[in-house]
């Protein structure tokens, strides 16, 4: 039996109660149910886990700190989840090669501090710091804040262990910059379908600790991508993250926050600047030189701090409303205005709220009850040589559009991929390329 098998090898959970919070995804949306949740404590105990469970033909749901938002974590076909949380091992940080090795299911913020207290930090930040984890921000190639400045969570990688679907490790933990011995296997982005990834190898980047924040007010969209465009003159600039009036009311009403601005604005442009030194003088130099009707500054580092909340706290604001459709799509800059500016008639009758990170021209669609405006929103985004998932992954949710954004020859080609690493589909089946 599975579970005996799978109990003698590692910690195994079959309490329905306790099983609820590994088969449902955050927003509520999916939803599954699983045999049981293993929940390995290295990458031997999953190997031998892949193992069993490839002899029994029983498919697997790799999952981290299940903050996904695509149902790429939730086992909706009844398969095993396993969890790599308890994989948490931190290494030292190595200074002169600005690099350290985490464990999978070493969250986000763990990271921060464990790195930070060595004067280093790492180039991905987002929202769900506090539970997603370092394997699952590799699995789908996380984005979030800082894009603009350090690249994706692929730029901030060395190298990845994962275990193969036939039970194998590769183990690229050896921290080499260079290292041109064939081309990488493609973990990063995989969401779990082509290896179960148990560490990592990180890049590094200097801690910044003096930072600058500031809250424009703007008249529309036009106005925040000019801004834009002079505030990144500034090698400072980290991140360039928007909100529109909607939001702000539902995040307002959620935390209790005073509004932000004197007036109510179009739209909402946070900026911050990291630097060695204080980048405050060049940030507010720069802004009085632009036509922008308001703008707060931040005075201190609490001040800091709930001026993002207005930004961040936008997630679980919309949850509030219902259990919402994510389209997180981007878009050329220039062909912005035009999409924002149609969205409306797009959504229907559905509440539509939307943010998210300017600079990518990421925009996070959310939609609240409603006819599900999906496909006509995906197809205007393709249309206008968009991408249907910027940064949340494929998943379940995006599968049935995925051409949209990828030519015959590339799905071709990612099914090739998929089947010569997982044969008899055993990983993450459903979910990407189906
Ligand atoms: C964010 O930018 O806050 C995340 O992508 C989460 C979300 O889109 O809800
Ligand atoms: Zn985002």
């Amino acid at each position: 039996m599975l579970e005996e098998r799978l109990s003698r090898i590692t910690q195994v959970v079959t309490d329905p109660a306790v099983m609820a919070g590994y088969c449902t995804d955050f927003t509520g949306r999916w939803r599954g149910r699983a045999p049981l949740v293993a929940l390995p404590s290295s990458t031997a105990e999953v190997a031998e886990v892949i193992r069993v469970c490839a002899g029994e033909g029983v498919p697997v749901v790799p999952q981290g700190g299940n903050t996904g938002l695509v149902g790429g974590g939730v086992p909706v076909g009844g398969e095993v989840v396993l969890s790599l949380r308890r994989l948490t091992a931190l290494g030292p940080v190595d200074s002169s090669a600005q690099q350290v090795t985490a464990g999978a299911g070493v969250v986000l913020a763990a990271l921060q501090r464990h790195v930070r207290a060595a004067g280093l930090d790492f180039g991905v930040d987002f929202a769900a710091r506090d539970g997603a984890t370092v394997g699952g921000m590799i699995a789908t190639n996380a984005g979030g804040e800082r894009v603009l400045r350090y690249g994706t969570t692929r730029a901030n990688v060395v190298g990845v262990e994962a275990v193969l679907a036939d039970g194998s490790v590769v183990s690229r933990l050896g921290g080499l910059p260079k290292d041109n011995t064939g081309f990488e296997l493609p973990f990063t982005a995989s969401e779990g379908t082509l290896g179960v990834i148990t560490a990592a190898r990180l890049r590094l980047v200097p801690l910044l600790e003096h930072r600058a924040t500031a809250l424009l007010g703007l008249p529309g969209v036009p106005a925040a991508l000019a801004a834009l465009a002079v505030l990144r003159t500034l090698d400072s600039l980290e991140m360039a993250e928007f909100f529109l009036p909607a939001g702000l009311r539902l995040v307002r009403e959620h935390t209790g926050l005073p509004a932000p601005t004197r007036t109510e604005h179009a739209v909402y442009l946070l900026v911050e600047c990291a630097a060695p030194r204080d980048p405050a003088p060049e940030l507010h130099a720069l802004l009085e030189t632009l036509d922008v009707p308001e703008i707060v500054v931040a005075a201190d580092t609490a001040d800091r701090h709930r001026l993002w909340r207005y930004r961040e706290a936008h997630t679980e604001a919309i949850n509030t409303r219902g259990v919402p459709v994510k389209l997180d799509v981007a878009l050329p800059l220039g062909e912005l205005p035009s999409f924002l500016e149609e969205l409306p008639a797009l959504a229907g009758d559905a509440e539509l709220y939307l943010f998210g990170h300017l600079a990518e021209g990421n925009l996070h669609v959310n939609l609240v009850g409603g006819r599900d405006a999906t496909e006509p929103v995906l197809r205007r985004v393709a249309r206008a040589g968009g991408s249907i998932s910027a940064e949340h992954g494929v998943g379940r949710a995006k599968t049935p559009w995925l051409h949209l954004s990828r030519s015959p020859a590339e799905l071709a080609a990612l099914r090739a991929v998929k089947h010569a690493l997982d044969p008899a589909g055993l990983l993450n089946p459903g979910v990407l390329v189906p």
